[in-house]
């Protein structure tokens, strides 16, 4: 049987809070479920102001009482990553518009998905966004750790089903 192989990737704005979070909670459950050698997971800002920083302090105390590890060394998102990732997954509805004009502006080909993240969160309803808890308290960091745990976990389902099935080798 072929093993295939997908990649991820989760993009915020400024790539220290909420795509971080996603990225540390998907590696979690993706090594829980055995499949890190057939998901290739990353993360990045559509902004450059954090390049080069850890994930938030508060991102990554929260995201520690879960059990959760956030590694994530902030990035911009490039033109060329579209080509890169079958999944390009935007926390919220600014962070697709921008995904979309980068495409626009560049011609770059998708290859894959671009879309919601929270489009696999089944609790969520249509078009939801993971809000920015950048400026906010301690509970938008809790409130982000938990639709990143339940679109992860649909995400998953998503790509056992469509993705990684085992299919025949050709030939
Ligand atoms: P993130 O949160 O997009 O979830 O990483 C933010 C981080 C930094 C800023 C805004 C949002 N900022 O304006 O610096």
């Amino acid at each position: 049987m072929a093993r295939k192989r997908v990649s991820v990737c989760f993009v915020c704005l400024g790539n220290i809070c909420r795509s971080p979070t996603a990225d540390g909670v998907f590696h979690k459950l993706i090594q829980v479920a055995g499949l890190e050698s057939q998901v290739f997971i990353d993360s990045a800002g559509t902004a450059a102001y954090h390049a080069g920083e850890e994930a938030d302090r508060r991102s990554r105390q929260v995201a520690k009482t879960r059990g959760y590890r956030l590694d994530s060394i902030a990035r911009q998102f490039l033109a060329e990553d579209f080509e890169r990732f079958d999944y390009v997954l935007a926390m919220d509805q600014q962070n697709l518009r921008d995904l979309e004009e980068l495409r626009r502006v560049t011609s770059e080909e998708v290859r894959g998905h671009l879309g919601l993240f929270r489009d696999f969160d089944a609790s969520a309803g249509s078009g939801a966004g993971v809000p920015d808890p950048y400026y906010g308290g301690e509970g938008g960091f809790e409130e982000v750790l938990d639709q990143c745990e339940r679109a992860c976990e649909g995400l998953i389902e998503h790509l056992m089903q469509h993705e990684l099935a085992p299919r025949p080798t050709q030939g």
